[in-house]
């Protein structure tokens, strides 16, 4: 059970999830695949009864799997006995909405359940000493549940998640509760907790000040998972686009949109660029690797940021293994009709309330 540092925290492949029994029964998720790597931060996004948090049950090993497969650390879950199941569990921080403190337990004392299960390491009291202190508790470390804020029972809940050094860490809105600052520090705690110790963060989360610090964002609705992507590629597409000229000076909500229809496609070295369903016009972002495009005007070598068009008289072919997002003429012509005018953008923003 001792995983490779390379291979994926967690897989799931075709997950689906139903409660109820007979004519009560009603799916909750549907036929869902994730994989997260190492020191990824994945957050969970999608509304109110979409099957996040049962989707987090069942990653944490909190809830039998019914259809489908998913591994931590390349065990299935499925069918697993109960007593690897609990060894599987000690492996991860759980940050839940209930944050579900002892009111008999000081903070520290709180903190140091995560150790109950066995031998407390010889370091423990200065480890929780130090987060309490990292997320602003140094005051509070020997206090009771209904001494606290709700802000500070939630981050007392997030130091016991994170104290025994779990390699995933699976977090049900864990910011909800906090103001913006603190929000901000927690984020920093768990991209320093990924990034030095390899550990993976799915996070469930409305919070959009979170986006910028993930690595990718998937959407859940009524139990699909209806997209999943790198923050990065997003990021850098949506200024490809800017680039586009006739895309330039769009507003933010028209790029939102447009970059919402790009849909991503993978090429092996050496293939031809092709995508028969897509319609000729379509543009195409290149995310990663290079393509060599071939027009009447001679051949050109296109790297990350470039932006090209598929016409008629026109090939590419992928020179490495060849990351693009492609932009359907058409798909974009409905993303731009659907959102308001520049002006109009412009307007709801100059004329808000004051925050
Ligand atoms: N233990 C349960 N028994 C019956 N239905 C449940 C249970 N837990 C969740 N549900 C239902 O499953 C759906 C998905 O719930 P949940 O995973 O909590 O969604 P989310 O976290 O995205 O809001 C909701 O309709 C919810 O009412
Ligand atoms: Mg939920």
């Amino acid at each position: 059970m001792i995983p490779s540092p390379s291979a994926p925290v967690l897989v799931a492949r075709g997950v689906s999830h139903a409660f109820g029994t007979g004519a009560l029964r009603r799916a909750v998720l549907r036929d869902v695949d994730l994989r997260v790597d190492p020191g990824e931060i994945v957050l969970v996004t999608g509304p109110s009864g979409a099957g996040k948090t049962t989707f987090l049950t069942l990653a944490g090993a909190l809830r039998s799997l019914q259809a489908g497969s998913l591994r931590l650390w390349e065990t299935e879950l499925a069918g697993l006995a109960p007593s690897v199941q609990v060894a599987l569990r000690r492996r991860i921080g759980f940050i839940f909405q209930d944050h579900n403190l002892f009111g008999a337990l000081t903070a520290r004392q709180n903190v140091r359940l995560a150790f109950a299960a066995g031998p407390a390491p010889a370091d423990a009291d200065t480890r929780i000493d130090t987060l309490l202190d990292a997320l602003g508790l140094a005051d509070h470390r020997d206090k009771r549940p209904r001494h606290l804020s709700t802000g500070q029972r939630q981050r007392v809940a997030i130091a016991r998640a994170l104290v025994h050094r779990p390699r995933l860490i699976l977090a049900d809105e864990p910011t909800a509760a906090l103001d913006a600052d603190t929000g901000a520090e927690v984020l920093a705690l768990l991209r320093r907790t990924a990034a030095e110790a390899g550990a993976a963060v799915l996070m469930v989360t409305h919070d959009d000040r979170l986006f910028p610090a993930a690595d990718r964002i998937v959407h859940l609705r009524d139990g699909r998972l209806v997209s999943d992507r790198s923050v990065r590629d997003t990021l850098a597409a949506a200024r490809a686009l800017l680039g586009v000229p006739d895309y330039a000076g769009i507003g933010p909500v028209a790029l939102a949109a447009l970059v919402g229809a790009l849909q991503p496609r993978t090429f092996p070295a050496g293939a031809a660029i092709a995508a028969p369903e897509l319609p000729a016009g379509t543009r195409w972002i290149v995310v990663a690797g290079s393509a060599e495009v071939r027009t009447a005007g001679g051949v050109v070598t296109q790297g990350p940021g470039a932006v090209f068009v598929s016409a008629p008289g026109s090939t590419a072919r992928a020179h490495s293994e060849l990351r693009l997002l492609a932009l359907d003429p058409e798909a974009a012509r409905r993303a731009l009709a659907a959102t308001p005018p520049v002006a109009d953008q412009l307007a709801s923003f100059l004329f808000r309330d004051a925050p």
